[in-house]
């Protein structure tokens, strides 16, 4: 655990953006897989809190590029789910979960309609973490500042998830994050705030309900 930690932390030195981004997609997803699954809390909150780890290997040249990559440098950044799923394979210490986590962080770019990658899987060919971190990983994207554009306010970025509803995202997954987030006044009212991304919003913290496994990687 202490190299993936090591490896996180990495990704995060090369793109401020994954400095929260890992703890605030544990927080989206696992708040989803409480309401749909939550047998598969421990894989998710795990999963997310490392999925994007992989982006360690991809240059800062393209990682930190403004504007649209080019096919070459496409091809570079398709690598990370990749590298990521490797990377928790070879720790192996997340014991009889590993093997479910690694295919979690290796298919979160997968779209529903199959046009994702690394494997263009579609529909529920895709693991079920892995769809749910997909939708907690965007969101977490459209409401956060980015060099080139702002956050979108959470009601706003809700209608974008429903609007992706069956192309990038799985229907019923994206229906039920809009009803549990949505719903949420509190955590709609602390993104908006950016309590979320000053790490100020309590519930962040392990415990917080709904998001009782969130940060259950610490314990590995
Ligand atoms: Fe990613």
């Amino acid at each position: 655990m202490e190299e993936l930690k090591r490896l996180r932390m990495a990704a995060a030195r090369k793109d401020r953006y994954l400095e929260g981004h890992h703890d605030r997609v544990a927080l989206h997803a696992g708040l989803l897989c409480a309401a749909v699954s939550p047998k598969l809390a421990v894989v998710v909150s795990v999963a997310a809190s490392f999925h994007d780890i992989g982006k360690v290997v991809v240059p800062d040249c393209v990682l930190l590029k403004p504007g649209r990559l080019d096919e070459r440098e496409w091809e570079k950044m398709r690598m990370h789910p990749v590298i990521g799923e490797d990377c928790i394979r070879r720790s192996g210490i997340l014991g009889e979960l590993n093997g479910a986590v690694a295919l979690a962080v290796r298919h979160h770019h997968e779209r529903w309609d199959g046009a994702g990658y690394p494997d263009r899987l579609a529909g529920e060919d895709i693991p079920l973490a892995a769809r749910i971190i997909a939708l907690a990983d965007s969101f977490d994207a459209m409401t956060t500042d980015r060099p080139y554009r702002r956050a979108m306010a959470a009601a706003e970025a809700l209608r974008e998830v429903l609007a992706c509803a069956g192309k990038q995202f799985d229907p019923a997954l994206a229906e039920k994050f809009v009803l549990v987030t949505g719903g949420n006044a509190e955590l709609v009212r602390a993104l908006d705030a950016g309590e979320v991304h000053r790490g100020t919003y309590a519930p962040v913290r392990r415990g917080g309900k709904g998001v009782e496994a969130f940060g259950a990687w610490r314990d590995f």
